[in-house]
């Protein structure tokens, strides 16, 4: 890992530089945010083994690619599910809809002028975990259990506060529930200290205010998070300081800001991806040794079901009838089945895969194969910032304020080339 450690350190330098001469360094920044950042992303995929025989077995299996030109026909595509994760890498919620912003589903900055259109309040990675000594803000990649911790989101528009995200724990961590306010007044933040410097993925640099408990329990959310992690960490709500998306190749220009996702406001995955991709996993399973994926719980995944809840979507689309379609849409419109304006979806980049879905969202154990091994064998070159990676996904960001329900009408407006997105 030595190599991994220096080559961040160097890439954190650097970004400092790049975020205070940001006009200045855009092809640079291109380069680190995605090339090297999704370059030491990889670098932790653990052995891939690269063979003849699970070579073939992917032939067998996918027998042929599943786009050959741009456009292609699509069915009817419609939202399917709508997942939001208030805390960075603890459980996501599966919802029938959600307010949304440029930002994320629901930045929830100010709640209360939201409150007259609608009383749905998702705010997806307003809060992360961060280690107290060092703000390294902590992800399941590194502490899978963080999967098990249940965040709700008790909405009250009447409440000065917007209502609480309530946490819990397994009854086994000994640790008791809090509540903290899902959109402190000004009064409340005044009291709560920021930190500056959190770093994220050891490259990105952002903020966060240190979360109290709005109940007189003596046990702070640190005081219970830390018990938890047995070590001290912070429970973090996104700082005022608006974090800065990365351009991509498609987007040099990139306009957004993201709260603690990886890097982006979205993101867009479709069931027909997900089918595909379980079918591969389950062809793999079934061959026995000669399809030499290491690691490979052969009996589980003949069968198994693999939840999109690890690839943590925020917004799932069904209907086009081709796996994978998604990489190939530039813009798509949300049609609105209500009074609010449609909204457009625009595919910023691919979303290429680490080690966090192997997670078992049910028990925090980490699988050793599924589904990072399973893709690589097949989902990997297919972004072009990072050949080596495996994609699943693709980031995005809506443009306007909205409400997206599961049902809605999605249209396809622009196309990517054969590249893709
Ligand atoms: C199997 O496929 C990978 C990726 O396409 C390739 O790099 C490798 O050389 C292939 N192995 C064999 C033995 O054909
Ligand atoms: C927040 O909402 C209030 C009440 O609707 C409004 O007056 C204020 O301008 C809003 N602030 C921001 C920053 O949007
Ligand atoms: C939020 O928590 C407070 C304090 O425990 C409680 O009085 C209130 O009912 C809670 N609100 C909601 C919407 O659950
Ligand atoms: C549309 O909005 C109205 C109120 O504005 C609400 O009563 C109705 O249930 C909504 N319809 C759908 C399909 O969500």
């Amino acid at each position: 890992m030595a190599s991994v450690n220096q080559m961040s350190y160097w890439m954190s330098t650097a970004s400092d530089i790049v975020t205070r001469q940001w006009h200045l360094f855009l092809p640079i920044a291109i380069l680190f945010s995605s090339v090297i950042f999704l370059g030491w992303r990889s670098s932790l995929i653990e052995g891939n083994e690269d063979n003849s025989d699970s070579n073939n077995t992917v032939a067998e299996i996918m027998d042929k690619e599943y786009v050959t030109e741009v456009p292609f026909h699509v069915g009817e595509v419609r939202v399917s599910r709508i997942f939001v994760h208030p805390i960075k890498s603890c459980r996501g919620t599966s919802v029938s809809e959600a307010r949304f912003t440029p930002t994320s589903l629901e930045s929830g900055c100010n709640v209360s002028s939201n409150i007259g259109l609608n009383s749905v309040h998702q705010n997806d990675r307003k809060w992360c975990i961060v280690d107290a000594q060092t703000n390294a803000i902590i992800t399941a990649r590194e502490f899978p259990k963080m999967v098990l911790i249940i965040p709700r989101l008790d909405v009250d528009s009447s409440s000065p506060h917007g209502g609480n995200l309530t946490i819990s724990f397994p009854k086994e961590s000994g640790c008791s529930e809090f509540k903290v306010p899902i959109a402190p007044t000004p009064d409340m933040l005044r009291k709560w200290e920021v930190l500056e410097d959190c770093k994220m993925h050891r490259i990105f640099v952002m903020d966060g205010y240190i979360s109290q408990s709005i109940s007189s329990s003596p046990d702070t959310p640190t005081k219970t998070l830390s018990k938890y992690f047995g070590k001290p960490v912070h429970l973090l709500m996104k700082g005022p300081t608006p974090r800065e998306c990365p351009p991509t190749s498609a987007f040099p220009d990139l306009k957004a800001t993201a709260l603690y996702a990886d890097a982006y406001p979205l993101l867009v995955a479709s069931e027909e991806s997900l089918s595909e991709f379980q079918r591969i996993v389950q062809g793999f399973a079934s061959k026995g040794k000669e399809a030499a994926i290491g690691g490979l719980d052969h009996g589980r995944w003949s069968k198994g079901k693999v939840e999109m809840e690890r690839f943590r979507p925020n917004i799932v689309l069904k209907g086009a009838g081709v796996p994978f379609a998604e990489d190939f849409w530039r813009t798509v419109v949300l049609h609105s089945s209500n009074s609010t304006a449609n909204s457009e979806l625009t595919l910023l980049s691919k979303c290429t895969r680490c080690l966090l879905p192997n997670v078992d969202v049910h028990t925090g154990v980490r699988d050793a194969a599924v589904p990072l091994k399973v893709l690589l064998k097949f989902r990997m070159g297919k972004d072009r910032e990072n050949m080596k990676a495996a994609c699943f996904g693709c980031n995005g960001m809506l443009d306007k304020t909205g409400v997206v329900k599961v049902g809605d009408l999605v249209t396809i407006k622009e196309w990517t080339d054969l590249e893709g997105v």
